[in-house]
């Protein structure tokens, strides 16, 4: 869903439950404004206000429907009738390493999460993922060791952590998909020529000079020279 926050709320008001409490708020806002218009002080998630940070999830349900959803606060609107809490921080396993180190990632994927493979095909995480992402596909891709193909498939992942918060398997899908584009960009990936050619020119030094030049000069001369850059419009 797109929409800008700047919008003006409209005057008519809504019921709504903010974390049990019922309120009054303007139609046509997001949960998180109409967690500011009655009185909330967000310290902890909120970010971007633009659905990309991930910070904002929510939980809620709507009138007439039981069915227990997800969001993000910051892109949600609220509807009358509607309940909702901000979720708090969910503790996901995360696991500590040091991707360049690894032999083989591949296998490494099953010690550092074992939970990976208990995954059992439900798609709870691919119904709440607000980006789309097709989650499940993405933590079987990693099992294969298809990594390449996980960075594809979650490129866009906020790591707003709604699927940690419904996976029965008690895994954290996301956090699964960074260590697989970590292990492809790290041992799969080439770098590209351009930065080849230049890493092999600096050490050929080709630059020599001009960093010599560079760490003789002062704080005043350096500052000279940044202000003195041209502009990149000025440059053709
Ligand atoms: S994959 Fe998970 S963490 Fe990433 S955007 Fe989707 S729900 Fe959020
Ligand atoms: S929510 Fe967990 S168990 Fe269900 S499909 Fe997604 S990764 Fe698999
Ligand atoms: S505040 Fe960044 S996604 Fe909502």
């Amino acid at each position: 869903m797109s929409q800008t926050t700047t919008e003006k709320p409209t005057t008519s008001l809504v019921s709504v439950e903010i974390m049990g409490k019922p309120q009054r708020v303007p139609h046509g806002i997001t949960v998180l404004q109409a967690m500011w218009y009655s009185g909330h002080e967000l310290i902890r998630g909120v970010g971007c206000l633009g659905g990309t940070c991930g910070a904002c999830g929510i939980v809620y349900r709507t009138k007439d429907n039981f069915e227990l959803r997800n969001g993000l606060g910051c892109q949600t609107l609220v509807q009358d009738g509607m309940s909702f809490s901000m979720i708090p921080h969910f503790a996901p396993a995360r696991a500590s390493y040091q991707m360049a180190e690894l032999a083989d990632p591949k296998e490494a994927l099953f010690e550092l999460y074992p939970e990976a493979a208990r995954c059992v095909n439900c798609n709870a995480c691919n119904r709440v993922c607000p980006q789309g992402i097709d989650v499940r596909g993405s933590v079987w891709c990693a099992v294969f060791g298809n990594f390449d193909q996980v960075a594809e498939l979650t490129m866009s992942c906020n790591s707003c952590g709604l699927c940690v918060v419904r996976c029965p398997a008690d895994m954290a899908p996301n956090l699964i998909a960074l260590y697989a584009r970590r292990a492809h960009g790290v041992h799969e990936l080439k770098p590209p020529k351009r930065v080849t050619d230049r890493i092999a020119e600096i050490n050929a030094g080709s630059y020599g000079t001009e960093w010599t030049k560079l760490q003789k000069m002062g704080d005043q001369e350096l500052a000279k020279y940044c202000t003195d850059y041209p502009k990149p419009s000025a440059v053709k």
